[in-house]
């Protein structure tokens, strides 16, 4: 044993996933997870930098870790991640008890690099910059460290080339690069022989996967393999929406009713501003296509109030094609410019108060749509995957429905890694309750 090892993780389920590789590839060299600060003899800080708020949460986080180094110096603190590529010596410089900095492209090279640190004494290593391939894509984490055990998240490709004029993805996580569909085959087949359920695709945006295969063949590959029940993917770009894929979910009974489909702004002139390459119209004729394809299909999307230059007008757009579509669940954020973003360099900025305004007048709205649609639930009996126990009653456990909507209910943990027939009982403000049937 090398000692303890502590990882923060921050962001999407890419850094998740990444998170799950890294505990798997380190416990491998002898390092044994611990959820405690203090006891850890090596932390990791798994960043985020997609908003400023999410950026800030883990600066102030690597800040605090200053008086853990200061009482325990021979522990190793390296960051990863999207800030860790975005700031790379910047870091070292602000916080100089920092050991490491490896960008996204570097995950794989973690377990030299704190080696070089413990044992030769090397500190300040600072690695970032893309390649042609990134080697951490292959690494498969072990079953001990996934969670829950019975879900494999892959990731399929990494990086974006669209550069929306608000994103920072192509400058962190680099050009699109695509997973080669034979490693990816090959890592789900495993999964299938030891137990797995469900598999969730990762990528910045899969409708562009190009690893040998087009991205509907390869979901139509992995809906053969035996022993998995559901196949899930995030996140989609409505440009690259491609009616094969939309035909997958006629088509392939084990893909789930379920589309993350960011729309950003309802105005066509913002949607202008954001480079998004697509208008209202065209999003509304996609929605229009999946339900046609699969009536029960949920949908989730993104959307950002306060883009520079969004009138009063624009915002209108947006409120309005949200009471359109009437999303099951919608994540919506305040524009918050991005250093190196063409974005961050247009004129008339929003006001804060004028952000905030809008995205509770949105978060109202929303509210009670996703509620009204939660209901329609009650009553009905749905198949729910049991993921694990509720934090807050140990008598009661939670699932997700194909919909991907959380369903509570009581039961016991021999439960968890099933398929369970639940009566829906209640619809709460964005989960379900129920009992087995
Ligand atoms: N400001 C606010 N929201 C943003 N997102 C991405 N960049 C920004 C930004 N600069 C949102 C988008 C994206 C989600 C992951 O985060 O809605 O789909
Ligand atoms: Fe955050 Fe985007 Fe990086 Fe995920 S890919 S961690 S959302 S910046």
């Amino acid at each position: 044993m090398k000692g303890y090892l502590k990882i923060f993780t921050y962001g999407c389920q890419m850094n998740d996933l990444d998170s799950q590789k890294l505990y798997s590839v380190l416990y491998d060299r002898g390092w044994i997870p611990t959820t405690s600060t203090s006891k850890a003899d090596l932390i990791i800080i798994n960043t985020c930098s997609v908003r400023q708020k999410a950026y800030e949460k883990a600066m102030s986080n690597i800040g605090r870790l200053r008086k853990n180094k200061l009482a325990k110096p021979d522990l190793v603190i390296g960051i990863t991640g999207c800030a860790a590529e975005q700031e790379g010596y910047r870091l070292i410089e602000r916080f100089p008890h920092v050991d490491f900095v490896q960008g996204t492209h570097r995950l794989h090279a973690i377990p030299d690099t704190v080696d070089n640190i413990v044992l030769q004494g090397k500190t300040h290593l600072v690695e970032t910059g893309f390649n042609q391939y990134i080697p951490s894509m292959d690494i498969v984490p072990s079953p001990g460290f996934m969670q829950p055990k019975h879900r494999a998240y892959i990731n399929i490709m990494q990086g974006c080339n669209n550069y929306c004029s608000y994103c920072i993805v192509p400058f962190v996580r680099g050009p699109e690069i695509s997973r080669d569909y034979k490693s990816i085959l090959e890592e789900i087949r495993l999964h299938a022989s030891r137990g797995v359920k469900e598999i969730f695709l990762l990528g910045q945006n899969v409708n562009s996967y190009r690893g040998g295969i087009t991205f509907h063949e390869l979901l139509g590959m992995i809906n053969e393999v035996n022993g998995i029940e559901r196949i899930r993917f995030t996140t989609s770009h409505p440009k690259d929406m491609s009616d094969d894929l939309i035909e997958s979910f006629a088509k392939l009974n084990k893909l789930c009713p379920h589309v993350h489909l960011p729309f950003q702004s309802g105005s066509n002139r913002v949607l202008k501003y954001m480079n998004r390459h697509y208008t209202a119209e065209h999003y509304l004729g996609l929605i229009e296509k999946l339900r046609a394809k699969r009536k029960d299909i949920a949908l989730s999307s993104d959307v950002i109030v306060g883009f520079p230059m969004e009138r009063e007008d624009d915002f209108q757009k947006t409120l309005d094609l949200v009471q359109k579509v009437r999303f099951d669940m919608l994540f919506s954020f305040k524009y918050s410019p991005r250093p190196g973003t063409s974005a961050s360099r247009m004129p008339d900025h929003v006001p804060i108060e004028e952000k905030k305004r809008r995205l509770s007048v949105l978060q109202r709205i929303q509210r009670k749509i996703t509620k009204e649609n939660l209901e329609t639930w009650v009553g009905k009996v749905v198949e729910v995957l049991v993921d694990g126990t509720s934090k807050r009653d140990k008598s009661q456990v939670f699932g997700r429905i194909g919909q991907n909507v959380i369903v509570n209910f009581p039961g016991s943990p021999e439960l968890i890694g099933r398929t369970i027939n639940v009566l829906v009982t209640r619809a709460n403000p964005n989960t379900l309750t129920g009992e087995i049937v």
